[in-house]
């Protein structure tokens, strides 16, 4: 499929998706949004992608959504406009592959919301964290409201919000918004290393720990040690549970098959 705002490309089992719009600064408007909808359809559906790299190309990862776009919004249209938004990060949440969010420049607003909506965060020391919104007379509407005080705890949520502050890379590491954080020109070698680790193990066990830590998370303990134990059990009908079993007891290295 073709994209506009988008690069995409694969290098063996990774996804590498850039967000290519950098005169905009990579702002979120409704062909971006439509388009990361498409991609990650794409991704879902293919089963030679393991692992997933999201970054945006220039200087900003994504300098939030587009303010020239929502600055002529009504209430309904604005509303509207913040379901797709949260639905589109909602389905790169949900992805049964990992993704790996590699941010190298500006994530505000709806930067630091999709870079919320991915499993595991890098960062080039030159990346910037915050929700700039109440400067601008909206609150977070990609779903900010939500996903921040679940990752850095609602004090601190509430700190960045209500302040509309903006973070460097080491303090975003310090509260928890990001795993770690790399010399701008090694970012996405980081990433990759990463990714390409994490596509070497068994897709389906990797599926597996995504689902048990998210539904996990948005549940009771009791509830959530069940969700593993299903999630465990089920790996043992799995033909790579057995093959990763196999070799370890053969001293020799698996060869996952995604069954
Ligand atoms: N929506 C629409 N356009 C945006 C944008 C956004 N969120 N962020 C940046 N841009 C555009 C600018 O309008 C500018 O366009 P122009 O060249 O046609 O004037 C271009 O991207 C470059 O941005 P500029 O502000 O000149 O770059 P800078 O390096 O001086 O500043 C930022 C960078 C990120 C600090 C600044 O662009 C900014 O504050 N952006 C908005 C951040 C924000 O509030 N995001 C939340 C939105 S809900």
């Amino acid at each position: 499929m073709t994209y506009t705002k988008l690069i995409i490309e694969k290098k063996e089992k990774v996804c590498i998706v850039s967000i290519n719009n950098p005169q905009a600064l990579n702002a979120l408007n409704s062909t971006v949004l439509e388009e990361l909808d498409r991609a990650f359809s794409e991704i879902a559906a293919d089963d030679g992608i393991a692992a997933v790299i999201l970054t945006g190309a220039g200087k900003a990862f994504v300098a939030g959504a587009d303010i020239s776009q929502m600055s002529t919004m009504n209430a309904a249209q604005g509303k509207a406009f913040g379901e797709y938004g949260a639905a589109v990060f909602r389905k790169i949440e949900l992805l049964d592959k990992p993704v790996i969010a590699a941010v190298n420049g500006y994530a505000l607003g709806g930067g630091c919301e999709l870079a919320m909506c991915c499993d595991i965060r890098i960062a080039s020391a030159k990346a910037k964290f915050g929700q700039p919104e109440v400067g601008l007379g909206i609150t977070p509407g990609f779903s900010g409201t939500q996903r921040l005080p679940r990752i850095v705890g609602p004090g601190k949520a509430k700190e960045l919000i209500y302040t509309a502050g903006i973070i460097d890379a080491a303090e975003a590491c310090r509260i928890g918004l990001v795993n770690k954080v790399t010399e701008p020109e090694a970012l996405m070698d980081e990433a990759m290393e990463m990714a390409a680790k994490i596509a070497s193990k068994a897709p389906i066990a990797v599926k597996y720990s995504k689902q048990a830590i998210n539904k996990g998370m948005q549940t009771d303990m009791d509830t959530a040690i069940s969700i593993e134990a299903d999630l465990f059990g089920l790996c043992f009908s799995s033909e790579d549970q057995k093959e990763g079993m196999r070799a370890f007891l053969e001293k020799r290295a698996p060869d996952f098959k995604n069954k």
